[in-house]
């Protein structure tokens, strides 16, 4: 049951999907009685926060704004050069050459508060979490504000620590997920398997 602050037409809450949402999609849902989720997962805090602005000029009801939670990788030049590698053949079918490094494309949320103290200024009605949680000192900073708080959840262990470390609303998500399945440790075991060892 969602959180009376939070209460909409129709229970709907659209998925987020980052590089995908647009302050139009955003606006239409929350417009039609449903919560949209705005994900800003691949945006620079100034970005995402005038996709906030331009969704608010669209629409005076409430919305969701999804942010990434992973652990950044460290870069780790073997790795990379296994897995360029083995991608090499994939840029061959296509006359192409494979990029001469790999970057994380994503920023992660809990890496600097940046992004969280711009939400806590912008105050969207929720903030969800996706690929783990932020860290005690950020999930009290937009509690401070009334913004209720949600997370994708992928396991029993998962859904405990979520509760713990004071969670709204979980988000429990199967293995499908259009490839973002929102999983914590990538190293854990998972039902679908691990990451090849190779790797
Ligand atoms: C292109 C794409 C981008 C996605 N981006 C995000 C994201 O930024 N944050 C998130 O929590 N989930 C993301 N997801 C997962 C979806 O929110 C959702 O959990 C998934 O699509 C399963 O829901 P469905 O069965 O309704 O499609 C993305 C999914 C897709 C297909």
């Amino acid at each position: 049951m969602l959180p009376g602050c939070l209460t909409l037409a129709l229970p709907i809450i659209q998925a987020p999907m980052a590089d995908v949402s647009t302050p139009a999609l955003a606006a239409a849902v929350s417009e039609s009685g449903g919560l949209d989720s705005l994900g800003i997962g691949a945006m620079t805090p100034e970005a995402a926060r005038a996709a906030i602005t331009e969704t608010r000029r669209l629409t005076d009801k409430p919305f969701g704004v999804n942010v990434f939670c992973h652990r950044s990788v460290r870069p780790d030049t073997a790795c990379m050069t296994r897995w360029l590698n083995w991608l090499k053949p994939e840029f061959e079918r296509y006359d192409t050459l494979p990029p001469a490094t790999l970057r994380e494309i994503y920023p992660s949320f809990c890496d600097t508060m940046a992004t969280c103290d711009m939400l806590a200024e912008e105050h969207p009605a929720l903030v969800s979490f996706h690929f783990g949680l932020p860290d005690g000192a950020m999930i009290a900073v937009l509690r401070r504000v009334g913004i209720v708080l949600a997370a994708t959840v992928t396991s029993r262990t998962e859904a405990i620590q979520a509760t713990e470390a004071g969670v709204d609303l979980l988000i429990a998500q199967g293995y499908e997920a259009g490839g973002h399945r929102g999983i914590y440790d990538p190293h854990r075991q998972t039902i679908s398997g691990s990451i090849p060892s190779r790797f």
